[in-house]
């Protein structure tokens, strides 16, 4: 397995996909980890990523020493190089002048690193390679033992080597599509020069961490909250295989759920697969709390607050009957785990706080349960249906934890669900129908509290109004409307305002994230 040492790249994370790509398995940890944590880990290779720093700004920001004495391969990216060049001997200074952005490089001497690999080759017969290259500071003298192994005019060294110990470093970023031999530089380091396999697949890893659960949790109980969502729905999969009747789901029906979604829910995990499912009528219990309540972050409240009231109320029945749960399971995953290098500065960690099911185990006093803490959300999903669950279910949009109530502005009412519930069914049908569902990453209906006046025959409406919001994204922190053809929008619309009764008007969002949301509220 590979370490990744983060010295807070906005991109450490996508290097960590490309080795997993390259069925390798890998972990990110901040840079700061100490010597003894790097040889326990005992890693076939490490590689340093970049960071926002300048060496000489960033006191402390170097690797463990112990990186350069285990006897494995290095690869240092960009600020990774500069402080493997500083830590070994070289010296690196501010250039005065930022690139950023493509650059064209030239492969020099014959390194082990891009054997092979060349986007064309100049005149003399070198090989080019077309880069994205983003950085202040360049290496001016090299450590001992290295030799250049890529260069351009601005930046004589934009890569270097030490052949005999295997420690390779460039100034560009292999990590990101625009450099159009990354991902071939990448695979040549963790599987020539490192000397891993391509072990890392989903059928193998859903086994092992089968067996991992089944030695974690040994006889005991174990209890889940189960959404329908991407993430809870594979650790229900995944436990149910492993545990069985150990496990037992709460699903619970807030009132705010997407058409026939508790019954699909009920269907896929209870009836298919034998999942012992308690499912929870709750609506009476939400729409009575959200009564008279306006307030988007009070509604979230309030919704979360209402789930954690059932979900204790279940587990304490549980115990009543004679089957104490005594692990809390979540569907926490990799990107929700990953420590930033900004734990050095002493800023907060980005770990999300699992805003569904806030405060559980706390006040259940159970273990956490988190079988997919090392997984990519694309990876979950191969997982997913590696367990054997419906392709639909499990690339399906996500869906926010209090559901339709960010989706209804303002009070929440009985009357508005079923409305939006109906009108979004025929929006995502349509999606489908017309190929565009797996092209937009979002798409729902959101329900305007406001009516305006139609016309319906020969009579006078006075209705609501529903907006449709689809978007294209890669991270959800920003993202496009979806461009969506006219002639969808338009079949949408009539068949919303002539099955729906009671919405008169359908309105296209055409806002962008920022400065508008993804959700409405
Ligand atoms: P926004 O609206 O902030 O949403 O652009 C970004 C993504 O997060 C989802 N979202 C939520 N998910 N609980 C959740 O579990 C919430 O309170 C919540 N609010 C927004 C939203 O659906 C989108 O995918």
């Amino acid at each position: 397995k590979i370490l990744i040492l983060d010295f807070g790249s906005q991109v450490t994370q996508l290097i960590a996909r490309r080795v997993r790509e390259q069925q390798v398995y890998c972990e990110i940890h901040p840079f700061d980890v100490s010597d003894d944590f790097v040889r326990e880990f005992a890693p076939a290779g490490v590689i340093l990523s970049g960071g926002p720093n300048s060496v000489y700004e960033a006191v402390g920001w170097h690797a463990p020493q112990s990186v350069f004495e285990l006897g494995v391969p290095v690869l240092g990216i960009c600020y990774g190089m500069q402080t493997m060049a500083q830590q070994l001997g070289g010296t690196v200074e501010s250039s005065g002048k930022r690139e950023f952005g493509y650059a064209e490089i030239r492969a020099r001497g014959h390194s082990e690193l891009f054997r092979g690999i060349e986007d064309r080759t100049n005149d003399e017969g070198h090989g080019l390679l077309d880069v994205w290259m983003s950085h202040g500071d360049k290496v001016t003298a090299l450590p001992p033992g290295f030799k250049v192994i890529a260069s351009n005019e601005s930046c004589p060294v934009a890569g270097m080597a030490d052949e005999v110990r295997k420690f390779y470093a460039v100034q560009f970023h292999p990590e990101v599509t625009h450099t159009i031999k990354g991902k071939e530089m990448i695979a040549r380091f963790v599987h020539e020069i490192c000397g891993c396999g391509h072990d890392w697949n989903m059928p193998d890893y859903a086994n092992e961490a089968i067996e991992k659960v089944r030695a974690q949790v040994g006889q005991e109980e174990v209890i889940l909250g189960l959404s329908g969502g991407v993430d809870s729905s594979v650790v229900a999969a995944l436990l149910h295989r492993a545990i069985g009747e150990q496990l037992t789901c709460v699903f619970v029906d807030n009132g705010l759920l997407r058409l026939n979604e508790a019954e699909q829910v009920m269907l896929t995990f209870a009836r298919n697969l034998g999942v012992k499912v308690i499912h929870v009528d709750a609506t009476e219990q939400f729409m009575g709390h959200l009564k008279g309540v306006t307030d988007p972050e009070a509604k979230r409240k309030i919704i979360g607050r209402e789930f954690v009231e059932v979900f204790q109320t279940e587990a304490q029945k549980l115990r009543a009957n004679g089957a104490e749960a005594k692990w809390l399971a979540q569907g926490t995953i990799y990107p929700d785990v990953i420590e930033s290098a900004g734990s050095k500065t002493g800023k907060a960690h980005t770990i999300k706080s699992h805003h569904n099911v806030g405060g559980l185990p706390e006040t259940l006093n159970l273990k956490l349960l988190e079988p997919l803490r090392e997984l990519f959300k694309d990876e979950v999903r191969e997982l997913g249906i590696a367990l054997g669950l419906p392709h639909e279910m499990v690339y399906r949009h996500p869906f926010p934890g209090p559901g339709l109530g960010v989706r209804i502005l303002g009070e929440v009412k009985h009357e508005f669900a079923d409305l939006l519930r109906r009108a979004d069914a025929i929006f995502i049908d349509e999606l489908r129908a017309a190929d565009w569902y797996d092209k937009t990453s979002q798409a729902f209906a959101v329900f305007l509290p406001v009516k305006s006046v139609g016309v319906m025959g020969d009579g006078r409406t006075y209705e609501y109004v529903v907006a449709l919001r689809a978007v294209q994204t890669q991270d959800f922190m920003t993202a496009h409307w979806a461009e969506l053809p006219h002639s969808l929008l338009g079949k949408v619309s009539n068949r919303i305002i002539n099955e729906v009764r009671g919405i008169n008007r359908v309105v296209y969002d055409i806002s962008g994230k920022p400065p508008a949301t993804i959700e409405w509220e």
